[in-house]
C-alpha cells in the first residue's frame, strides 16, 4: 500500500550534532500516515531544522504539505504572494516596492525569527526554493536553545526575564527599511506586542533566545538605540558555528525551521544578477511564553 511504502523508505539522518536533520524517501504530495508525520514532527523539534529532500510542489501542493504540520497563517506582507495561493508568500530578489524600486529584503538577511510583532507568531517557517543562483543564497539557522544554554550564567540570569516591544519595523530601522513596510507601520493602529526575549518551548520546556532585531522597538527598560546595540552584542556572543547550519539549497528541498528554538537568516552571498526565489509558508504557533 502506498502509505506503508512511504513509512518504510523514509530515512532521517542528523546533519550536525547540534542542528539539522535530512529526510529522504518521502513524498509530501502523497498521503502520509500519522506515524510518518509524527516522526517528521519529532525530528524537526529535536533537530531545530529539517531538510525534506526531493519534493516537487506546485504552490498549492506546497501549502498542503506545510499544512500537514499545523494551520497555516498569512504572511503579514501581503504584496508578494504565490498566484492563487494566498498562504504561500514569495521571497524574491526581483521584487519591486510600490515606488517601482528593488524591494529591500535586508531584514531577512540578518538573524531573526518571523513575525514577532504578532500575538501568535509562526511555530514553523517552511521554505522551498523555486529559483536559485549558481551558488550561495542558502538559509542559515541557529539552534538558539543551545546558544542560550552556552551563555555565561550571569548573562543568562540577566536576560531570562527580559521583555521586548515588537512592531512591524522598529524606529531604529525605519530609515533603511522597505518604504511600504515603514508606511504600514506608520498607519498601524495596533500597540506594540510584548514578547519574552527568552521563550520556553511548549513541547520540550527548553529555553531559547528569541527576537527580531528589526522589529524590536525596545527591550523594556532600555532606550531604542541601546536596545539595538544590546541585541547585536547578544547575537555576537550567542551565535556560534557549532550551533549553526547553513542550508545551501538544491531544487526540491523543503526546509523547515522550528522557530521556538531557532533564529535564521537568508544568505546574501550570491550573484544578485541571478534570481533567488523561495516560497514561504508559515505554520501558526502559540503565544510565546
Ligand atoms: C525568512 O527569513 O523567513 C526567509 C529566509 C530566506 O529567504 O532564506
Amino acid at each position: 500500500m502506498s502509505v506503508l511504502v512511504q513509512e518504510q523508505t523514509m530515512q532521517i539522518n542528523k546533519i550536525k550534532e547540534n542542528i539539522g536533520a535530512e529526510v529522504t524517501g518521502v513524498d509530501l504530495t502523497r498521503p502520509v500516515d500519522e506515524a510518518t508525520l509524527q516522526r517528521l514532527h519529532d525530528a524537526l523539534i529535536d533537530n531545530v531544522a529539517l531538510v525534506i529532500r526531493d519534493q516537487n510542489f506546485t504552490a498549492a501542493q506546497y501549502a498542503a504539505a506545510a499544512k500537514l504540520f499545523g494551520d497555516l497563517m498569512e504572511d503579514q506582507n501581503r504584496m508578494y504572494l504565490a498566484d492563487g495561493v494566498p498562504m504561500v508568500s514569495v521571497l524574491s530578489n526581483r521584487h519591486k516596492d510600490t515606488n517601482g524600486k528593488p524591494a529591500k529584503v535586508a531584514n531577512n538577511a540578518t538573524w531573526h525569527t518571523d513575525h514577532t510583532n504578532q500575538e501568535f507568531p509562526p511555530k514553523f517557517t517552511c521554505l522551498y526554493p523555486v529559483a536559485l543562483p549558481d551558488s550561495g543564497g542558502g538559509t542559515a539557522v541557529c539552534n538558539m536553545r543551545a546558544a542560550y544554554e552556552a551563555l555565561p550564567q550571569d548573562l543568562k540570569d540577566r536576560i531570562t526575564d527580559m521583555k521586548t516591544e515588537n512592531t512591524l519595523i522598529s524606529s531604529a530601522r525605519m530609515k533603511t527599511a522597505n518604504p511600504d513596510i515603514v508606511r504600514a507601520q506608520k498607519e498601524a493602529k495596533t500597540p506594540p506586542m510584548i514578547q519574552p526575549l527568552v521563550r520556553t518551548h511548549p513541547e520540550r520546556s527548553t529555553k531559547a533566545i528569541w527576537f527580531h532585531k528589526s522589529k524590536t522597538e525596545r527591550v523594556i527598560g532600555m532606550e531604542p538605540q541601546e536596545t539595538q546595540d544590546f541585541l547585536e552584542e547578544l547575537l555576537e556572543i550567542a551565535i556560534k558555528p557549532e550551533f549553526t547550519y547553513v542550508h545551501e539549497y538544491t531544487l526540491g528541498d523543503m526546509l523547515m525551521v522550528d522557530n521556538r528554538s531557532a533564529m535564521h537568516k537568508a544568505g546574501f552571498d550570491y550573484d544578485h544578477s541571478q534570481h533567488r526565489m523561495v516560497y514561504r509558508a508559515l505554520v501558526r504557533g502559540e503565544r510565546p511564553a
